[in-house]
This record gives structure tokens, sequence and C-alpha cells, in this order.
């Protein structure tokens, strides 16, 4: 395995590993300890996501997560001083309403939670959101596919860009995302030979998930790929670890022990001094 260096990522680096045809790891993390073990394995970017809801919270989706949520998170990954470039994902609710809104619930990501960036989800009906904060001086990662905040509209997690109409729609707002000034584009649940024609059209690194090979880097959710969830894997996960099983036999193991008198053992406990023992006694 190759030693990760040691270069604090931003805008400018993950530009740079497109441009030399290089790929970039992300993942998503919601705390402190989790954010510090991925910046130290060279996890280039780390998303705050909204998929909190869901893999934290116990939610069926991810639309109930709150802006103070998001901050509260951002705020635990950020002060783990990852190298890792922080993005804050913005949640339904929050870059909706207004321009006003907007900016003031992005303004909190970087001012309260320490990110570096944020995520909106959306092409052609977000363009407006997404210039005002870029115009901010806030760096914005794009999200086209998928977009889990779309469900209703949507009618469920579906693959996105199967049909014609729906992939010259996404490819169109890839294209735009790019003019606007987005950094970097989140691709989820499309076919990768969509994927593929827009990483080719775009200079900025597309991020896929579910997306197929030809992104310019992969993300996942971190509970996913650790094996940390015994919840519904999609296809496209790839399970690296099996956390779940590996904690379900330390927690085991702990019970029996604690039932069978070996724990807490002598060298495990405190003692008191000599001559004060001889007092208890
Ligand atoms: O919320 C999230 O974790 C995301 C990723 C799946 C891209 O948006």
């Amino acid at each position: 395995m190759l030693q990760p260096n040691k270069e604090k990522r931003t805008v400018l680096y993950l530009k740079k590993i497109k441009e030399q045809g290089e790929k970039l790891s992300a993942i998503t993390a919601y705390d402190f300890p989790t954010a510090k073990i991925a910046s130290e394995a060279g996890i280039d970017l780390i998303l705050v996501g909204d998929s909190l809801g869901m893999v934290i919270q116990g939610e069926k989706d991810t639309l109930k997560v709150t802006l103070d949520e998001i901050v509260y998170h951002t705020r635990l990954v950020s002060r783990s001083n990852t190298l890792s470039m922080v993005v804050s994902d913005m949640p339904f609710h929050s870059y909706h309403v207004s321009i006003e809104k907007t900016l003031e619930n992005a303004i909190r990501c970087v001012k309260e939670g320490g990110a570096e960036a944020v995520k909106l989800e959306g092409g052609r009906k977000r363009f407006k959101m997404i210039e005002a904060i870029l115009n901010i001086e806030i760096p914005v990662l794009g999200h086209l596919g998928l977009t889990p905040q779309s469900i209703h509209r949507l009618g469920g997690f579906k693959v996105q860009g199967k049909k014609r109409e729906v992939a010259r729609e996404i490819l169109e707002d890839a294209i735009e995302l790019e003019k606007l000034g987005v950094f970097a584009l989140v691709l989820e649940s499309i076919p990768l030979e969509l994927a593929r024609k827009i990483t080719e059209s775009v200079k900025i690194p597309t991020i896929g998930i579910g997306a197929g090979r030809f992104c310019d880097g992969q993300i996942l959710v971190f509970h996913d790929l650790v094996g940390l969830t015994s919840l519904y894997f999609p296809k496209f996960v790839r399970k690296y670890a099996d956390l779940n099983g590996i904690i379900q036999e330390a927690l085991k193991q702990y019970i029996h022990d604690i039932q069978t008198g070996s724990f807490p053992g002598d060298d495990e406990s405190y003692h008191l001094q000599k001559d004060i023992d001889a007092f208890i006694k």
C-alpha cells in the first residue's frame, strides 16, 4: 500500500489530482475519531453527509436532518485538524427558501462548523443558490444524478439518467455547474457510460457513488464501507471490513467475562497502599 502523503487537501489539490490523471478518495464522516482515522489513512475529502440521518439517526431517508445537526457534526470532524478537505452537506430546506437564508446557512457551516466547502444537491433549479454561495467565497461541491433530498419527486432511491432526456439534463447541468465554478461534482447512481461522458466533458473532478469506474474519484458512506451497519447495502457498496461482526464478538466476550467474573482482573483494578491495606482489613 502507498504511504499517505502529508499535503493538506484543498480545492487546488483536488484539481491537480485530476490534471495528473490520478484518482481521489472520499468518504463520509460524522465525528472526531472517524475523521482522524480517515485523515491518517490519506482520504482526500471528508463529507459530513446528510446520510447521517440514516446511518447515525436511524431515519429511513435524509430529509429530517437539520442545519444545526450538520454544523454540530462538521465541528466534530473539523476538530480533528484533518489533512482531508472537510465539506458540509447542506441539508434539505437549508438552501431552498431564499438566497439570504441559503447564504446564512452556508456561512454557519464554515464559521461554526469549520467546513472548507459546502455541498448542495441538484442542477438548474439550484444554480442561483450555488452562484450566491460561490460569490461569498465558499467553495461548492455539486451533486447530480440520484439526489436523495428529491426522493419524493423521484419516487424513491432510483438510478437516474437511464433515459436519454434525463441523461442529457444531467450532462448539461454538470457542464453548467462547472461554468458556475463548483470545484468538483458528486455523481450518484447513474450509468457508468453517462458518468464517463460527464467526466470527459468537465475539467473539475467527478466523484462517483454508484456511478462506475470512470469517475475521477469515489465516495462511500463510512458505515457501509467498514460494515458498521446491518442495514440494506446498495449494489455499489464494497464492504472492506465487518465491524458489525467484530463489535458483536467483542461485546459478547465482554458479557461473558463479566458473568464469569474474569473481568475486571486484579491488574485492571486499583489497590490500596500496603499500610492502608492492613487498616482496611
Ligand atoms: O449524504 C451523503 O453521504 C452523500 C454522499 C452519499 C455523496 O451525499
